[in-house]
């Protein structure tokens, strides 16, 4: 509450259904709790992981962030906030196109600037894909046009996020569907480019030793779905050797 800057929660919880906010349900795989242990404090204008094994609760996190979870009144002290003033942009772990072209999925609805255009398509490895295309970006996509891979829909969800003028943006395991070169790409030339420069970025991701070196903050969630900040990523991970190996 204090800092209208920060990012973040403080001891707070959070659960999905109703059922598990009053905690007079019996526990059960549709009542998981989000919980916060301590400060978390993402930083802006800098990159942040979320990092934890599958079903931990990571996706989670940018849930509550967006405030599509129930906040849990008996956490008292847990201040969050994502400013909407500069926008958010959310690049959704299930990528998705709209049956339109591909550079109309990109803009969505944003005016055509050639130039950031270019470069989204250049940093998010899209460069190769539109050139095979007989009709490059005016390539019509989705039930009626062309259906793209995984991949090729993960790198459209991620231009759109990086094309929009958001300084918020937010990454559900974008690297997830690509090959390591493609990952590898995407993190020297799009985490580190010019667009995400004064941008605040939460990126959720397994591939740590990818991302975690061009981190400025860590958040592990852990499958008692305890989320909490990793001060020292090494230390983490050697006390946490069953967690490294699924990361
Ligand atoms: P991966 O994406 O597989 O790596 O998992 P994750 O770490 O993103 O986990 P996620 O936050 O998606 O899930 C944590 C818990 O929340 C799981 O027990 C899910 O069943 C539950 N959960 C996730 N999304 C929803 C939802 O929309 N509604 C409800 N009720 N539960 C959800
Ligand atoms: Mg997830």
């Amino acid at each position: 509450t204090e800092d209208t800057n920060v990012i973040g929660f403080n001891n707070a919880v959070f659960a999905w259904s109703k059922d598990a906010e009053d905690g007079t349900q019996t526990p059960s795989a549709r009542s998981f709790r989000l919980r916060v242990d301590g400060k978390l404090m993402f930083q802006r204008n800098a990159l942040n992981l979320i990092i934890g094994p599958t079903g931990s609760g990571k996706t989670s996190v940018l849930m509550a962030l967006l405030g599509e979870m129930h906040f849990m009144p008996t956490s008292i002290d847990a201040w969050y906030n994502l400013p909407r003033e500069g926008g958010v942009a959310y690049a959704a772990q299930e990528s998705w196109v709209q049956n339109e072209t591909i550079r109309e999925n990109i803009l969505f609805g944003a005016p055509y600037d050639e130039e950031r255009y270019n470069k989204v398509v250049h940093q998010c490895a899209l460069a190769r894909d539109l050139e095979l295309f007989t009709a490059g970006d005016k390539t019509e996509v989705g039930e009626k046009g062309l259906t793209l891979s995984g991949g090729q829909k993960a790198r459209v969800t991620l231009a759109r996020a990086i094309y929009s003028s958001a300084e918020i943006i937010l990454l559900d395991d974008v690297l997830a569907a690509l090959d390591v070169h493609t990952s590898k790409w995407i993190v020297k030339e799009c985490l580190q480019g010019d667009l995400v420069r004064g941008r605040t970025i939460l990126l959720v991701t397994h591939n740590v030793a990818l991302a975690s070196p061009i981190a400025d903050y860590i958040v592990s969630v852990g499958l008692d779905g305890i989320a909490r900040e990793v001060q020292d990523l090494s230390v983490f991970l050697a006390k946490n050797k069953k967690l490294a190996r699924e990361l």
